[in-house]
């Protein structure tokens, strides 16, 4: 036993108690906290984010850092714990008091502003307190230092690795191809799809929803499903790991798909190793690698026949009244429509990338100064137009509607697309590798998927790099190529449409 070693998993046994401890409360102040309760919750957040600085920041685990990476006595998985532990160390060491206090202080305050500006459909409101975040941030990329383009300093906190010059490539592919193609789709007649806005009872989806987590494998020993206003997934360690969800009567859709896309997330949080508790190796890759296991459930699940052809008579019990006179077929056409919308959250899977589209060019633009905060509201109607062909009414339904920049998370939002993009690469992988999937999906049987996942992905934490384990995977990396084929495949089936880019 090496006991350097021992004494480094310690330390961050230590510091993931501390961390998950202040999760379980974010948990509850998102779940049961009652209102009141606000002000001492921030509180006692705060001081528990505190310790977990001290804890990853201390000198001993400096020291003990510096003396294992010249051990040569350790095995690959510990040498490569080791390696990711001393960048996490050094990437908060850069981090000045002053400077994370500053910026704490200025994301309160752009917060505020951003939830007045929304309500009040006022930009101006707002853009003071972004203009100063924005600066904050770019001041915070040279702080950790780049090779490349500035952003890729704040990419790499989302997706470690992620380059600004490679998310261009892919983004410019998904310009080039799935423009068209979803102009050539929005060009077709629409499917029906108004009966998933009649009314379903609440405790009934609820229901059906904790019968669908149960089918996919979701270990209720080790979670258990919640309301919250916005869906989440948080882990308190791979034996606790709880799920959120929203219904809403007038919106089947709400419920189904985010029980589904929460329990792709839990599937993953509850598969990483229990034994590697605190160590890399025990934790999730990267934000993008987190999502591909959520959407892959989602959409390549979740939005196929197969899926339905099993699921479809079950819902329609539970609501013979609203789904009368549907079929499987018609409720997978329904819930593949493609329409282009103002809204990020409610697009479908084909256009939402254009949402992400227009949000990376706009951050790396930001980030690199070669656009103002103030011209974001005409820069971004005009996207809309471009990518989308919709005009945007009002700033509260185009530039403000997302929280994301209010909280100061620039490079956040292409981990979404990439989710997706590695969804797709890896279940053309699982369609060729596990004999006869499709036909047990059919069947109900999402176990031989379940597996291979955990084999392929949720064992090996942190190990791979989000690339390593994509060419361990699929033979080659992020190839937006597959998406674009899962794409053709589904919708050629759903509209009998032949695009142009079928050639890809
Ligand atoms: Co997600």
């Amino acid at each position: 036993m090496n006991s350097d070693y021992e004494k480094y998993k310690d330390l961050l046994v230590r510091l993931a108690d501390v961390q998950y401890a202040a999760t379980v409360l974010n948990w509850d102040q998102e779940t049961y906290m009652p209102p009141k309760g606000a002000t001492h919750r921030a509180q006692q957040i705060s001081t528990l984010s505190g310790m977990a600085h001290e804890l990853s920041t201390s000198a001993g685990l400096g020291e003990i850092l510096e003396k294992l990476t010249l051990d040569l006595t350790l095995s690959e998985k510990e040498k490569r714990n080791v390696r990711q532990s001393l960048k996490n160390f050094k990437t908060s060491k850069k981090y000045s008091t002053a400077f994370v206090e500053k910026m704490s202080l200025c994301i309160s305050e752009a917060f505020q502003a951003w939830q007045k500006a929304k309500a009040g459909n006022n930009f101006a409101l707002y853009a003071p307190s972004l203009e100063k975040l924005v600066g904050l941030r770019r001041e915070e990329c040279e702080l950790l230092g780049y090779t490349g383009h500035p952003y890729d300093a704040l990419l790499d906190q989302y997706e470690p690795g992620a380059l600004t010059a490679d998310l261009t490539i892919l983004f410019a592919d998904v310009r080039s191809q799935l423009v068209d193609f979803v102009k050539g789709i929005a060009a077709m007649p629409q499917n029906e799809d108004a009966f998933l806005h009649k009314h379903y009872d609440k405790q009934k989806q609820w229901d059906f929803g904790i019968g669908l987590l149960k089918q996919m494998g979701y270990d209720f020993e080790a979670g258990r499903q919640d309301l919250s206003s916005h869906p989440f997934t948080t882990s308190f360690g791979p034996l606790d790991v709880r799920v959120t969800t929203r219904v809403s009567e007038s919106n089947l859709e709400e419920m189904v798909w985010s029980c589904i896309h929460e329990g792709g997330h839990a599937l993953y949080e509850q598969g990483l190793p229990a034994s590697e508790y605190g160590l890399p190796s025990g934790e999730y890759i990267s934000l993008g690698i987190h999502e591909s296991q959520s959407r892959l459930w989602e959409n390549n699940v979740g939005r196929e026949f197969a899926y339905w052809k099993y699921n479809f008579p079950k819902l329609q019990a539970f609501f013979p009244e609203s789904l009368k006179g549907q079929t499987a077929e018609s409720f997978f056409k329904a819930i593949n429509t493609v329409r282009p919308s103002l809204i990020r959250t409610g697009a479908d899977e084909l256009t939402y990338h254009f949402h992400i589209l227009i949000r990376f060019e706009i951050e790396k633009a930001l980030i690199e100064g070669s656009i103002e905060v103030k011209d974001l509201p005409a820069i971004w109607n005009d996207k809309y137009k471009e990518y989308l062909g919709i005009d945007v009414p009002t700033d509260s339904e185009g530039v403000l509607q997302d929280i994301h920049w209010s909280h100061g998370s620039f490079g956040y939002f292409p981990t979404y697309s990439l989710g997706s993009f590695y969804a797709a690469q890896f279940y053309s992988k699982a369609l060729e590798q596990i004999p006869q999937l499709e036909n047990e999906i059919e069947k109900g049987n999402l176990k031989p998927l379940h597996d291979w996942l955990k084999e392929k992905v949720y064992r090996h934490g942190k190990f791979y790099s989000a690339e390593e384990l994509c060419i361990q995977i699929s033979g080659e990396k992020l190839n937006f190529k597959y998406f674009m084929s899962y794409a053709q495949k589904k919708y050629n089936r759903l509209y009998k449409f032949q695009s142009e880019t079928s050639s890809v």
